[in-house]
């Protein structure tokens, strides 16, 4: 039986997701207050993915027999110095929830729960994924820094990300 401090746990990743969330779709509402139409193409599909990400864990704790409990979402960061601002943020939060799933999958490991130990295997792979694609459109708005038409190109690109399937 899993204990209550792992189903505990797990809501408060559930609900960091959700904030998770949130946090893309300020980013996304700065890019398009900058009309930034691509970038802002770019988060919203973020901001969807991190729902799906909260939406996985309520199944999981569901499928658990507990209760998955929504909480507030606190207020995320709303101000931007630039778009490169905007994915350096996303960058650390992303590390930020690394951290938070190798906490949880710690937890998981000390009480011998397999069925979760599993369950978070998918999230530490994910987390590798995010982190590099962060990455590397940062190390890209380095490089383009002052030229004008890659930096529309890359907007271009980041835009045919599609919110139905993030
Ligand atoms: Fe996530």
């Amino acid at each position: 039986m899993i204990s209550k401090e792992l189903v505990t746990e797990l809501n408060k990743q559930m609900n960091y997701e959700f904030y998770s969330g949130h946090a893309y779709l300020a980013a996304a509402a700065y890019c398009s207050k900058e009309s930034l139409d691509g970038f802002a193409t770019f988060f919203l599909a973020q901001a969807e993915e991190e729902r799906q990400h909260a939406m996985k864990f309520y199944t999981f704790i569901n499928d658990l027999g507990q209760e998955a409990v929504i909480a507030d979402i606190p207020q995320p960061k709303t101000d931007f110095a630039s778009v490169l601002d905007a994915f350096e943020q996303s960058l650390a939060h992303e590390k930020e929830v690394t951290k938070r799933i190798y906490k949880l999958a710690d937890r998981a490991l000390d009480e011998r729960e397999h069925a979760t130990m599993t369950f978070l295997n998918w999230f530490i792979e994910e987390q590798v994924e995010e982190e590099a694609s962060f990455d590397a459109i940062i190390q890209r708005l380095k490089r383009i820094e002052t030229d004008s038409n890659a930096f529309y190109m890359l907007e271009n690109e980041l835009g045919k990300r599609s919110t139905q399937n993030p």
